[in-house]
This record gives structure tokens, C-alpha cells and sequence, in this order.
């Protein structure tokens, strides 16, 4: 079973490729962009550990050889000193304009290597090869790469295209249950933000997906990348639509933001913690039905997802703590909030018109009922 969704960009379209077994024929795929038969791969030490071979013995196939450099695993590598560390080493390996940089990772390594990519000699070609489930439906496609400062998350990077993007759905299968989880929040998003019969589907099929259906998961990677991909060829600087992705992400910057960006709240699962969110405020601002919110909940729980502020383990800050992180969010504008919020499941929209005592409210109950 094979997928392509076509990222339509003028002058720098490119294929999002979609099915098990892709590693095997990664060889076959890069070799029409490479000037010579040679690859530099980035990963790090728990993918290249499970994948490396599998992927070097996927290019050799092709005659391709490949230098592999491997990063510690988790969001504290996505820094300036392995942005430092990638570009020297890129550097050294000799990559020039006409090769290819591979990312080979989660979303971590893709938004550190994209950024690398872009910044080493003015911009060189890069392939993503996303291996959890969150990289596949979202941070591989549309170009957004960066690292995290001091300051906050993604505050410094770049736009910059992938030239292919690999997503071989069998790699799931070694993901744990917790990241395919945390990966599918954002699978979730999608139908919640633009296709309620999507997200109809997801009700039905989620837990077959979880379970391990390997059909069943091609076909919700490429919804999900489709529906990416019409929103990035629409915007793809988010000066408008593109921000709609964004749902749920307000909420969960600031939940990040709050628990320490580590392990007790994965960014997906904030990010499905917060699409709840959305709806609840929508239907409180009388936006969306008021069963709306209820659904999205009976779903995430259906799924043994992280669905409340209650299900985050150890103190939170309390609900103005939590609005101050959420105003350093890049998502504010001249000072004021901007939320994606939703008239109905499937019809989300992009606003500033929010009553700051709304969301105070909201997040009060919330951490009241924890
Ligand atoms: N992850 C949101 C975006 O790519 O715009």
C-alpha cells in the first residue's frame, strides 16, 4: 500500500510519500535528487539504533553511500550547540549545494536538520524521514524548522522545504504506546479543525489504529498530510490559514511551557489536552454546539489519551500563571491573544476577539477539577 500527496509549492513542489516498507526503497527515491551517490544523515541514538541499518541498506541498494551523525533523543537537543554541532559537522563531511541532507528522526531531528539545512551555505536540499507518528501528519511537511531558546519554543528557524518526505508507516510499529498516542493528538486535530467525517472515521477506526492496523494507518497519515498540504499550499508563511494547524496549541504551549517541556506532558498530548480546551471556550462563547466539547473528550478518553488538565501528573501554576505563558506564545499579535476556535467539529477559525476573562475562567475550572 502506497500513498503520495504532491506539496504543490510553486517552484519547489515535492513529494510526501506514504506506506510501509519505504526504508527499503529509500535508495530508489533519493537517488533522482542527489549530484552524487553519497547522503549525510542526521538521526539520533534511539532511531539510528532500531533504523540505521535498515536505511544504509536501503540506499545501498541504489550505490548510495552515507555518513551518519547521531544526536542525543528528546526536545533538549532541538538547541544552538546541536544547531552548532550539525552545521560544523555537515561542514567537515563536505556537503555542497548539490547534495542531500537527510533527517532521519521524530520531530526533534526534523526541525534541527531542516534548520541546518537552511542556514548551511545559504540553503541545501534536505529529505525528511519521519519515524513517529507526530513527525509523519506534521512537523516533516511545510517547511517550518528551527531550534528552542531560552526564550521559548521554535523562537528561532526558518522556512525551508524538504526536497522529498519518506513516511514509512512500519516504523510506527516500534513507537511506544504513549508516542503513537501523543502523535495521534495531532491526528485528531485534523479532522477536529477542517473534516468532521475524518474525524467520524477516527471515532470508528482509532482504536483499530492503535492497535496496530497498518491499512488503517496509512490512510490517517494521509488524510492528515493532505489536508496539511492544502493548507500550506494556501499559506505558506502563515499569514492567515496556516495558524488554523494550530489549534489546541495555544493551550498547550503554556502546558508545556508549565510542566518543563519533558515527560510528563508530551507536546501531542498537549496538544489534544488543548484541542479539548478550544472546544470547551468555543461552546462557552456560545461558538459550537455545547455537545461539541463533550465529543472531542469522549474520544480522546476513548483512546486512554490525556484529555484534562487533571490527567497531568504534579503542580500546575494556577490560571494566571498559565495566561502569562500563554501571552509569550508566538501566536500573539499586537499583544493580544489569537486562538483557533471552532463553530462546530470540523469548522475551525482563526481569532483575537477573545475576552481574556473567558479563558481566566476556563482555566480555573479546569485546574479546580484536578
Ligand atoms: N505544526 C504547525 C505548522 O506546521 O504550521
Amino acid at each position: 500500500m502506497r500513498e503520495t500527496v504532491n506539496v504543490a509549492l510553486p517552484g519547489r513542489a515535492y513529494d510526501v510519500v506514504i506506506g510501509p516498507g519505504l526504508l527499503h526503497e529509500a535508495g530508489a527515491m533519493i537517488a533522482p535528487l542527489l549530484g552524487r551517490p553519497h547522503v549525510t544523515v542526521i538521526s539520533d541514538e534511539t532511531v539510528a539504533g532500531l533504523h540505521l541499518d535498515s536505511l544504509r541498506a536501503g540506499l545501498a541498494a541504489q550505490g548510495i553511500t552515507m555518513e551518519a551523525l547521531q544526536l542525543p533523543p528528546g526536545e533538549g537537543t532541538k538547541n544552538w550547540d546541536n544547531l552548532i554541532r550539525c552545521t560544523e559537522w555537515l561542514l567537515t563531511r563536505k556537503v555542497e549545494r548539490r547534495d542531500v541532507v537527510i533527517a532521519f528522526g521524530g520531530g526533534v531531528i526534523g526541525d534541527l536538520v531542516g534548520f541546518a539545512a537552511a542556514i548551511l551555505r545559504r540553503g541545501v536540499r534536505f529529505v525528511q524521514i519521519p519515524t513517529s507518528l507526530l513527525s509523519q501528519v506534521d512537523s516533516s511537511v511545510g517547511g517550518k524548522t528551527g531550534i528552542n531558546t531560552g526564550h521559548g519554543k521554535n523562537l528561532v528557524g526558518a522556512f525551508h522545504q524538504p526536497a522529498l518526505v519518506l513516511a514509512d508507516t512500519a516504523l510506527l510499529d516500534t513507537l511506544t504506546p504513549r508516542d503513537f498516542l501523543a502523535g495521534y493528538g495531532e491526528v485528531v486535530k485534523y479532522g477536529l479543525l477542517g473534516d468532521a467525517d475524518f474525524f467520524s472515521w477516527l471515532e470508528a477506526q482509532g482504536p483499530a489504529l492503535a492497535r496496530g492496523d497498518g491499512a488503517g494507518r496509512v490512510t490517517a497519515v494521509r488524510r492528515s498530510v493532505q489536508m496539511k498540504a492544502d493548507i500550506v499550499i494556501r499559506d505558506e508563511t502563515e499569514q492567515g490559514d496556516r495558524a488554523l494547524l494550530n489549534l489546541g496549541h495555544t493551550f498547550c504551549h503554556a502546558l508545556e511551557a508549565a510542566t518543563g517541556y519533558g515527560n510528563r506532558l508530551m507536546h501531542g498530548e498537549g496538544v489534544a489536552i488543548g484541542c479539548a480546551m478550544a472546544f470547551e471556550l468555543s461552546a462557552r462563547l456560545g461558538l459550537c454546539p455545547q455537545e461539541d466539547p463533550s465529543r472531542v473528550r469522549a474520544h480522546l478518553k476513548a483512546m486512554g489519551m490525556k484529555t484534562d488538565l487533571a490527567d497531568i501528573d504534579g503542580e500546575l501554576p494556577g490560571a494566571d500563571a498559565l495566561l502569562d505563558l500563554m501571552g509569550q506564545d508566538k501566536k500573539v499579535k499586537d499583544g493580544k491573544l489569537h486562538f483557533v476556535l471552532a463553530r462546530g467539529i470540523g469548522d475551525a477559525f482563526v481569532t483575537s476577539d477573545v475576552p481574556r476573562d473567558k479563558v481566566f475562567a476556563l482555566l480555573q475550572d479546569a485546574l479546580a477539577a484536578r
